[in-house]
């Protein structure tokens, strides 16, 4: 199998251009994820974020972690658990609002650091996705646009650390899904392991690389592209050893914008446009309760769903 694509985003800007554009072509096509470095956000931050989101777990988490892990019996469980997942969490907003301010028990320069890493992320994604236009034929800025709204997309990070599991074969770290959103990037441990994507038909590691940020496609880009790009299913095995940082950020639609296939990627297509037209937030509210089942019945189910906004009917096709 060909390996984990990683891409040199400074190469963007030598002779090396052409290269690395059909790279991410061939990583969004193929494997919904690659892992980037020369990204633009300096090895100082990262470093900082890190360091501040590893004692945060110490001092305010782990405690909390425990005792869940106590008062569900974790430890001792016998058999598979499905519904739960070996995974301390809590989300940071960024955009249209950042709540980083009033979210409980943060140090200041925590705050600090999470509010400069979100603009540089932010800025990243766009540039994302105006390489993901080029790549589809689709003038720049049109996933941008796609994803306004009226209130400019939504942007957060789940803080997610996962503590080593006693019994890692019956307890996943984060049961198998794809991601609702937009795209996503995520700057995990350098350490210690654990995050797989399938890929015709197996678990293949996201292998773990310092000052890396991993990309990977959500449903939203499925829909705009019409298939073109497919968001991948991906888990996190919890670890016998070690403890697991991840942060996950999402740059995803603003709650209500009209999500449909490009008119342009969809004319392509003998079939024609395959995916159906929806709010954002009613499709949220779909996926809450479906996260860990297959995305292809939550995009049938869109397809039937009256649209919950007072903008007047979308035709669904
Ligand atoms: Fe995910």
């Amino acid at each position: 199998m060909e390996s984990f694509p990683v891409i040199d985003l400074e190469k963007l800007n030598g002779e090396e251009r052409g290269t690395t554009m059909a790279k991410i072509k061939d990583a969004c096509e193929n494997w919904g994820f690659f892992e980037l470095v020369n990204h633009g956000l300096s090895h100082q931050l990262l470093d900082s974020v890190e360091r501040l989101n590893k004692e945060h777990y110490k001092k305010c988490m782990e405690q909390k972690f425990k005792q869940m892990v106590a008062s569900k019996g974790l430890e001792a469980v016998q058999s598979e658990i499905d519904d739960i997942d070996w995974e301390s969490t809590f989300h940071l907003r960024h955009l249209p609002v950042s709540d980083i301010s009033e979210v409980p028990d943060l140090e200041e320069d925590y705050r600090m650091a999470m509010k400069q890493f979100a603009l540089e992320l932010e800025k990243l994604a766009e540039l994302l996705l105006d390489l993901l236009c080029e790549n589809l034929g689709l003038e720049k800025g049109y996933l941008k646009r796609a994803f306004h709204g009226s209130k400019g997309p939504t942007f957060g990070t789940k803080v997610s650390n996962y503590p080593p599991c006693p019994k890692p074969d019956l307890i996943k770290g984060l049961r198998a899904h794809t991601d609702a959103g937009g795209i996503i990037l995520l700057f995990q441990d350098d350490k210690v392991s654990g995050l797989q994507l399938l890929k015709d038909g197996q678990w293949v590691d996201v292998p773990p690389m310092r000052h890396s940020i991993v990309i990977n496609l959500g449903d939203q880009l499925e829909v705009i592209t019409n298939g073109k790009y497919k968001s991948i299913e991906h888990r996190v095995i919890a670890q016998s050893d070690g403890n697991r940082m991840s942060l996950a950020s999402f740059y995803n639609p603003g709650s209500d914008a009209v999500i449909y296939p490009a008119p342009e990627l969809a004319e392509k297509e003998e079939k024609g446009q395959v995916y159906p037209k929806f709010v954002f937030e009613d499709y949220m509210k779909l996926y809450a309760g479906r996260k860990f089942q297959a995305k292809e019945p939550r995009f049938e189910a869109m397809k039937t769903i009256e649209p919950s906004l007072n903008s007047g009917p979308i035709a669904t096709v």
